[in-house]
């Protein structure tokens, strides 16, 4: 895969060998995501073989729902994964919470935790990429983004193929955070993206979550970790 200046830029210095390698990293076909074996310990999920998520990201998942909740009303939230940040959406004041999974197995969880739920949830089975238009046009009052990449293209970046979306599809006025993968400032190409959709540069803020993975985390190595707060 070509991995241009500005995307490298943004790859912390631990990913080191990422870097250096031309190599694929993703070693399995997206289209065979959805069927794919979820396993499910009581602290991480694996799928692939891959750390998809671990619950050492709680206090960020937290961060994320409080941002993403913070208008109350309809709450888009994209990759239920454990479940961690659909049980935090649930605890603050909402209308509705709609959830996106493309993983099957993932997606029985997400429909039994809808059924129990104190807010009125529904869950849309599919690859956001195919399912977003169900959502109308500007009828979201908050959007939390936590999907996993899937293809190599994707590694690092899976997040802005969505930002056109989140501002289609949130109300004037509403919020927009994901996983952000940086450490303690918005990476460059994050802010041109962003702007290239739409959001002013003023309406672009952060806040800093401190969190503490386990020393053999794959895919984290500090105590930091952005939370975008993006307003339209
Ligand atoms: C990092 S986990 C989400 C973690 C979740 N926020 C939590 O608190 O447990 C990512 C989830 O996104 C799902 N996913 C990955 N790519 C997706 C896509 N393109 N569309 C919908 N779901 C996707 C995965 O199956 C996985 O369940």
């Amino acid at each position: 895969m070509k991995k241009d200046k500005d995307f490298l830029s943004q790859i912390p210095d631990w990913e080191k060998d990422y870097k250096e390698s031309s190599e694929n990293e993703i070693l399995f076909d997206k289209k065979d995501w959805k069927s794919a074996s979820a396993k499910f310990t009581e602290h991480d999920l694996k799928i692939f073989g891959c750390a998809v998520m671990e619950d050492w990201e709680t206090p960020y998942m937290e961060d994320l729902a409080k941002v993403a909740c913070s208008n109350g009303g309809v709450v888009l939230e994209l990759g239920f994964g454990m479940g961690i940040s659909a049980k935090f959406i649930q605890k603050e004041k909402i209308d509705k919470h709609i959830i996106i999974e493309a993983n099957k197995e993932v997606v029985k969880k997400a429909i039994s935790f809808s059924e129990k739920a104190k807010h009125k949830t529904e869950v849309l089975e599919g690859f956001w990429e195919d399912v977003i238009e169900k959502i109308p046009d500007e009828s979201l009052d908050g959007i939390l983004f936590d999907t996993y990449p899937l293809t190599d293209k994707e590694l690092y970046q899976n997040h802005f193929n969505f930002f056109a979306f989140a501002f289609k599809k949130l109300k004037k006025g509403g919020v927009f955070t994901y996983y952000s993968d940086e450490i303690n400032t918005f990476g460059d190409v994050h802010i041109v993206k962003l702007k290239e959709v739409g959001f002013k540069t003023e309406n672009i803020k952060s806040r800093l979550c401190t969190v503490n993975p386990p020393v053999d985390c794959e895919y984290w190595k500090t105590n930091t970790i952005l939370t975008p707060i993006i307003i339209k």
